[in-house]
């Protein structure tokens, strides 16, 4: 899997991380360091550095940190080589073949068969369209005024009536049953003997990912019954609350803007009539993984959906998914409880463009559904719309648009604006306190997660930490601290993996830069530690005792291990091995 470390270094220099983090986070200079809003957490205040001479970045809100690899792996949910990818083509610098491993390659070559699975039954559901078994489904097209070109566009096909015809047809293909299986497009019957195919009797709509290759389907019932829509299940090509109906389309559309609905057919219908930007969720509710996928595309959304309750009540849910992942929201809906497919069949689509021009921004949009359930001639009703209105607001982070609605609230209720205002400042102090607490569980939650916390004191992920800092800045201690310390030392796997790290990086580049030394783990919580150990280090200043600091902190190390060995000697000998290495560091004189 490894490039060469050469290589992954050049690339890394080519891509300052300052000028990247930028393209996602604005920020502000400090000296040296560069601060903004954290994009890994929400909040109010900027915790998030990027250090320019050291070319990482370090949460102090949430503890994320990392190089310019692990920032795009998180901010981009990328795996590290799919980084190296990006970054690489953006320095205009070309990839040799990674060597990948046995296992990672046949991942690699089953994904592959399985999305040519996808397209062969794609093509096989879209020739039995058009073939006479086609002809209920087109007329069924016809009646909801699916036209031709459009259909092709989106490869809408049909699932015959039979039990096993796609089976069939891709086992003379030559496909494996086991692959077949794990499209999920065949399963077993009951009785385990046979197979039958997911899809019969459906109208078949594929389901393209970003790059417009099929990885799942959807199918609809073509009469009524049960399921109305059936989709593909989990496959690792497919997951439906990561892919969106519609998005390489409308990633095509070149729009910043996205309008987000609800079903298959309203996806399609506005398609149709000339709205290119339009995306839906697979009838599984708006989650933050929709939420990120949309927003390597798009700026803005206008969220249009049902204008029934359910509908109403999804949209409600939607909107803090996407406003927490930076996404402008507007919201509008189709009047008559009618659904946007409906509704631009019988309007057409200029009725349609007027629904889009009179979107409103989510805020007015979740004023307007908590004002339905008041009274506002009521004076208690009054003070309980004021009240859930200024929570509503207090969420704002835009002083402007905070103003903007406390007077329109005012306005509706004729509360004072001052009173209003209170409120809302009140809920905001208790939002930043309850904000402070959740950071603080946070950094306690991504500390567990960095491993071995639990079982070592806080001192001995200190010491290893300053000694590995130590051995990276000097190369005289490193030599020094070599020939005291083994890498079991370090109790923490990465850290006994960032020591040898350290010698190789000495011995062949004769510097130890900290955002190379991070490139060398390719996973995102151990870039993380790695990370941690340049993110705060005491100043050498004339004051700094170094050779005390090192003392203290070998003797921490290796006392830790000699209390490891001896809870497990079990024999007169192990013991004394114990007794004597203890006597050794009695003894240990360090000089720097
Ligand atoms: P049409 O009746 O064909 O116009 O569909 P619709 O989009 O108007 O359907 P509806 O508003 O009932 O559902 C919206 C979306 O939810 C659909 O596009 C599907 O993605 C999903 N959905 C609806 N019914 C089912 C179902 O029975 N099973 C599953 N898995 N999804 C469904
Ligand atoms: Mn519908």
């Amino acid at each position: 899997m490894r490039y060469p470390r050469e290589l992954l270094e050049e690339i890394r220099m080519q891509n300052d991380i300052v000028d990247i983090v930028s393209q996602y986070v604005p920020l502000k200079q400090k000296g040296s360091s560069y601060f903004g809003l954290c994009p890994f957490h929400h909040e109010k205040t900027p915790s998030f550095s990027v250090n320019s001479e050291k070319q990482f970045y370090y949460c102090f809100g949430c503890g994320a940190s990392g190089n310019v690899y692990g920032f795009l792996m998180e901010m981009e949910n990328m795996d590290f080589v799919e980084a190296v990818k990006e970054l690489a083509s953006r320095a205009h610098i070309t990839l040799p073949e990674p060597e990948r491993s046995a296992q990672v390659m046949a991942a690699e070559r089953q994904k592959a068969r399985l999305l040519e699975i996808h397209k062969k039954a794609g093509r096989f559901y879209y020739d039995v369209l058009q073939s006479q078994q086609g002809e209920n489904a087109r007329a069924y097209m016809q009646k909801r005024g699916m036209q031709p070109n459009a259909a092709r566009k989106f490869g809408i096909g049909y699932a015959p009536d039979s039990r096993h015809a796609l089976y069939d047809f891709l086992t003379q293909s030559g496909y494996s049953v086991e692959d077949l299986r794990l499209s999920g497009l065949i399963l077993a019957d009951k009785s385990g003997e046979g197979y039958h195919d997911r899809f019969r009797n459906r109208l078949m709509f594929p389901i393209f990912d970003a790059q417009a290759r099929v990885v799942g389907f959807g199918g609809r019932i073509l009469d009524k019954g049960e399921p109305k829509y059936l989709n593909s299940p989990e496959t690792p090509l497919f997951s439906k609350s990561r892919n969106l109906y519609g998005l390489h389309l409308a990633k095509a559309s070149k729009r910043k803007e996205f309008i987000l609905v609800e079903g298959y057919m309203d996806m399609f219908s506005l398609y149709q009539a000339g709205f290119h930007n339009v995306v839906a969720s697979l009838g599984t509710a708006f989650n933050q993984e929709h939420a990120r996928t949309l927003k390597k595309y798009a700026s803005d959304v206008i969220l249009l959906y049902d204008s029934d309750e359910a509908g109403t009540n999804a949209a409600l849910r939607a909107i803090p998914v996407l406003v927490e992942n930076g996404i402008r929201v507007r919201v509008t809906q189709v009047p008559d409880g009618k659904d946007p497919d409906e509704y631009i069949r019988q309007n057409g689509a200029q009725a349609f463009a007027r629904l889009l021009v009179d979107a409103v921004h989510y805020i007015s949009f979740q004023i307007a559904c908590i004002r339905k359930q008041y009274d506002l001639r009521i004076p208690e009703h009054k003070v309980r719309f004021a009240t859930q209105a200024a929570e509503i607001l207090a969420k704002l982070d835009s002083e402007i648009e905070r103003n903007v609605y406390t007077t329109e609230v005012s306005r509706m209720t004729g509360v004072e604006e001052s009173a209003l205002q209170n409120e809302i400042q009140k809920r905001m102090r208790q939002a930043d306190e309850s904000f402070a607490q959740e950071a603080q569980r946070r950094r306690i939650q991504r500390q567990r997660q960095y491993g071995e916390v639990e079982k070592e004191e806080a001192g001995v992920i200190d010491a290893q930490k300053s000694l590995l800092y130590f051995s990276a800045s000097h190369q005289h201690i490193y030599e020094i601290l070599q020939n005291i310390l083994t890498p079991e030392d370090f109790p923490t796997k990465a850290y006994a993996d960032a020591f040898t790290a350290i010698g190789t990086l000495w011995a062949e580049a004769g510097n130890v830069f900290p955002a190379e030394l991070i490139s060398f783990f390719e996973d995102a919580q151990t870039q993380r530690q790695i990370t941690a150990i340049f993110a705060a280090q005491p100043l050498e200043d004339a004051e700094f005792d170094l050779q005390k600091a090192i003392k203290e902190a070998v003797t921490i190390l290796k006392r830790n291990r000699i209390a490891q060995e001896m809870a497990q000697a079990q024999t007169a000998e192990q013991i004394q091995a114990c007794l004597e290495e203890k006597r050794k560091l009695e003894a240990l004189h360090i000089t720097i």
